[in-house]
């Protein structure tokens, strides 16, 4: 069985200098399209539930899910991951059900609406990285907030960000705040907050240095070289498949999202995580109208969802070959949690020296 830790699969990033697109799972055919392009282009697989994705599947149903993918494709490292657990009784939870990662969002506090402060995001982040390392499992934290600098909101389309509006000083993570978690927590990967946003409507424009801060990566990898950064918000909205959705009955306004050209500036600057559920979501609802616009009088939906998970497949197959992560598959050589475990227990692990 090929499960393996967030830790092994971005250190093999780093050192390769790819970006790894960690793609949200929400149905059976999400991940069958993910685990379909991964097999296409030979590439490591990150999967990552929400905490709606797991009560929308179910945790028993989803573990299964999870374990027949990775059995199903023995040849490809997958690692699993938790997407923005909001407390420890989540990451423990996910860590019981199998996942190999998990992240702990304590930028907000429990109730995934209330900004957080740093004494908080360190503590519930240290406590979470603590139980997960004993276990050979890794932890993504945030720091700074995620959410638009056009607007200072946050998302609102899936009901969880924070409510209101903050300024850039929570909008824009801090570098030398952001070298204080990482040390004081000692968790794998850093998410950051640069101006991206979850969903479609992210920039009002084509984002520029103003609403999506690029530099700021810069600034916090000069400080944190050997720490692996996350930009979560990542999909790029493409426009075509804002005009197929469009063109069969949907109505998404103009909008814009994370140029793949900013993603590759990323990665060369320790971008190794790329959150994408949104372009997947997008790739299914444009293909699902698209058939029942043009087969009205079918009720099968394997051939309604079908479609949809092609156009997916060759979505994420996309996004492995340019992030880099294509052709990376078979180079990595699995290693247990267990091992994993004790190499954190031997201090192998610290991102803030070397
Ligand atoms: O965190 C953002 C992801 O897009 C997950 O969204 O909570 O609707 O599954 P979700
Ligand atoms: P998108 O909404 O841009 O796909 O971002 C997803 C994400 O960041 C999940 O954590
Ligand atoms: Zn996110």
């Amino acid at each position: 069985m090929a499960l393996i830790s967030l830790r092994q699969l971005l250190d093999h990033a780093g050192e390769h200098g790819y970006g790894m697109p960690a793609f949200n799972i929400t149905n059976l055919e999400t991940l069958q399209a993910v685990m379909a392009a991964a097999d296409k282009t030979n590439s490591p697989v990150l999967l990552q539930a929400s905490r709606s994705a797991r009560k929308y599947i179910d945790d028993t149903i989803l573990k299964h899910l999870f374990m027949g993918a990775i059995e199903r494709y023995p040849h490809l490292p997958v690692c699993l991951h938790l997407d923005h657990g909001n407390d420890l009784s989540t990451c423990s939870s996910a860590m019981d059900f199998g996942f190999s990662s998990v992240m702990m969002d304590g930028s907000l506090m429990a109730d995934a609406k209330t900004p957080s402060d740093f004494d908080y995001n360190a503590e519930v982040t240290s406590n979470v990285v603590e139980l997960a390392h004993s276990r050979g499992i890794s932890v993504e934290g945030e720091s700074g907030v995620l959410g638009s600098l056009e607007t200072g909101e946050g998302e609102k389309e899936d009901g969880h960000g924070f409510e209101g509006k903050l300024g850039k000083d929570m909008l824009l993570t801090d570098p030398e705040e952001a070298e204080r978690f990482v040390r004081a927590t000692g968790i794998d990967a850093l998410a950051v907050a640069v101006g991206t946003s979850h969903g479609a409507y992210k920039f009002s424009r084509r984002p520029s240095g103003d609403i999506l801060a690029m530099s700021v990566i810069e600034k916090i990898h000069e400080r944190l070289p050997n720490t692996h950064l996350v930009m979560h918000g990542a999909s790029s909205v493409p426009e075509e498949l804002q005009q197929l959705i469009n063109a069969h009955g949907g109505f998404i306004p103009e909008t814009f999202g994370v140029p793949l050209e900013e993603v590759e500036r990323g990665i060369k600057s320790g971008v190794r995580k790329i959150n994408i559920d949104t372009d997947i979501r997008m790739a299914m609802t444009g293909s699902i109208r698209k058939f029942l616009d043009e087969n009205r009088s079918s009720f099968d939906v394997r051939a309604i969802l079908g479609p949809g998970r092609e156009r997916a497949t060759n979505l994420c197959a996309k996004r492995n070959e340019i992030f880099g992560c294509a052709g990376m598959a078979d180079k990595i050589k699995p290693v247990s949690l267990q091992t994993m475990a004790d190499r954190y227990a031997g201090g192998l692990y610290d991102t803030t020296k070397g």
